[in-house]
């Protein structure tokens, strides 16, 4: 029963496939396609991975597991449901401010998770068009440079971006995410099995095999350690509660074991096959591996405008980019609008229309934070696309996820957490290592996250 309001139809996915796919979609995003690979090249490559792997089985999983379990218990958004679990249990309504907490890392991750996947769209004219090879080839990483110099072009593509988000979230859970997911995703699989395909075919491949996967430990850092960590967070969609959202529309049936391996092994894939793609183009062509954030809107560009086929290429990447992104984004609006639904009764219509429109004006200042707001920094000297970017990554995720592996690891009655993991052998040993991992293994790792984003651990 619910403690606030009367439950209400919530709508339901259409069966444990659609469920999986959809998030799937969530976790598979920039984060796969975008960020893994730079980030894999900055810290060296094989060893990074393997810690990467590491950290997805020993806290990501178990968190997925955590955050579905909750979802899927209490049948509320976040807020709804960390205070129907949490009311009868010492901190009481108090742990609801963790639901708050993600319903607005949601709203704010999003508002300018849009700029970056209007930057992927941008990129899908420019391949169309041509405009890679309208421009000598050493000139073509300063194309980036003018687009982030281009307020409109930044606003008006996130604003398209978020319209084409609302327009499937406003279909509800059936009608909507899981008809999306359910294209989006195995045609972003073939654009990227295809993509890989041909990186394989390249001469720099076994390089890039060699760099993905001979670990050298000489060359993970620390820092390398704890930004893998925050980052097998960041690619499940963890600590924001989306999971929890995703996992309240579930039946009883399915089980959440077998769905959350299911995810981080598609997540996970994803991402490898991303790194394989992209590393076997920039060893053959000799491109830098650590370039960093600009290593594909700047770095795969100048490849593309070199090789025959190059437009097509770009094309079918930049897509696969913005497909990657729009399958999260609509996650990061449903966790939004099911707040909105459920906890102040508004027609989901309404709840997308205001929340879409709130979360797009909060992104036009990271839109314009590059061009006509420039000049503003706020933490750090950063501008305020950075702030929010290490608000949000850096602090609100693990903070999230901490509340989310205490929640669900000490606080939860036991018998509530066991009514989530089905009767037989292979289960009851997953919730003992679930529940080893979620005490004690995830916290102290997410502790050690955050001590060092906010510079209290050096190396
Ligand atoms: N997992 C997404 C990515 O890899 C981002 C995301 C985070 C989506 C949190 C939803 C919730 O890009």
């Amino acid at each position: 029963m619910a403690v606030n309001g009367e439950p209400k139809d919530r709508g339901h996915w259409s069966g444990p496939l659609p469920f999986i796919m959809a998030s799937a979609g969530a976790a598979i995003g920039l984060g796969n396609i975008w960020k893994f690979p730079y980030i894999t090249g900055m810290n060296g490559g094989g060893a990074f991975v393997l810690f990467y792997l590491l950290c997805i089985a020993l806290v990501g999983l178990p968190l997925l597991i955590s955050e579905m379990l909750m979802g899927r218990k209490a049948e509320r958004d976040t807020v709804g449901s960390f205070l129907e679990l949490g009311h009868q249990r010492a901190g009481g309504k108090a742990w609801a401010g963790f639901g708050w907490l993600a319903v607005i890392t949601c709203g704010v991750l999003l508002s300018f998770y849009a700029v970056i996947a209007g930057w992927a769209m941008d990129y899908v004219v420019k391949s169309v068009t041509g405009a890679f090879w309208a421009v000598p080839a050493a000139e073509v990483p300063a194309l980036f440079d003018a687009l982030l110099a281009n307020p409109w072009a930044n606003v008006i593509y996130a604003g398209l971006f978020m319209l084409l988000t609302a327009g499937i979230v406003v279909g509800g859970v059936k009608g909507g995410l899981e008809k999306a997911n359910n294209i989006l995703i195995p045609t972003l699989f073939i654009l990227l099995t295809g993509l890989m395909i041909y990186g394989l075919t390249q001469k720099g491949a076994g390089q890039a095999l060699a760099f993905m996967f001979a670990p050298d430990f000489s060359k993970l850092t620390g820092a390398g350690m704890l930004e893998a960590l925050g980052h097998a967070f960041f690619s499940l969609g963890l600590g924001m509660g989306v999971m929890i959202v995703y996992g309240s529309y579930l039946g009883k049936g399915t089980s959440l074991v077998k769905a959350a391996i299911s995810i981080a092994f598609l997540d996970t894939l994803i991402a490898l096959m991303a790194g394989v793609m992209i590393f076997s183009m920039v060893f053959t062509y000799g491109l830098e591996p650590g370039a960093g954030p600009g290593l594909i809107f700047q770095t795969l560009p100048v490849m593309f405008a070199g090789v025959p086929g190059g437009g097509i290429l770009a094309t079918l990447f930049f897509v696969l980019l913005t497909f990657a992104a729009l399958t999260s984004s609509i996650s990061l609006l449903e966790c939004v609008v099911a707040y909105v639904v459920d906890e102040d009764h508004l027609s989901r219509g309404k709840a997308v229309a205001i929340s879409g429109a709130a979360i797009f004006g909060l992104g036009i200042f990271s839109a314009l934070s590059f061009n006509v707001l420039a000049g503003v920094k706020l933490l750090g000297e950063r501008n305020i696309f950075d702030t929010l970017d290490f608000l949000v990554s850096n602090l609100a995720l693990p903070l999230g996820g901490l509340g989310v592996a205490i929640f669900t690891g000490w606080v939860m009655l036991v018998p509530d957490v066991k009514d989530e993991f089905q009767d037989n052998a292979l289960e009851r040993f997953s919730r003992v290592f679930w529940r080893f991992c979620i005490r004690f293994v995830a916290p102290f790792g997410i502790i050690a996250v955050l001590l060092f984003s906010l510079g209290v651990i050096k190396f």
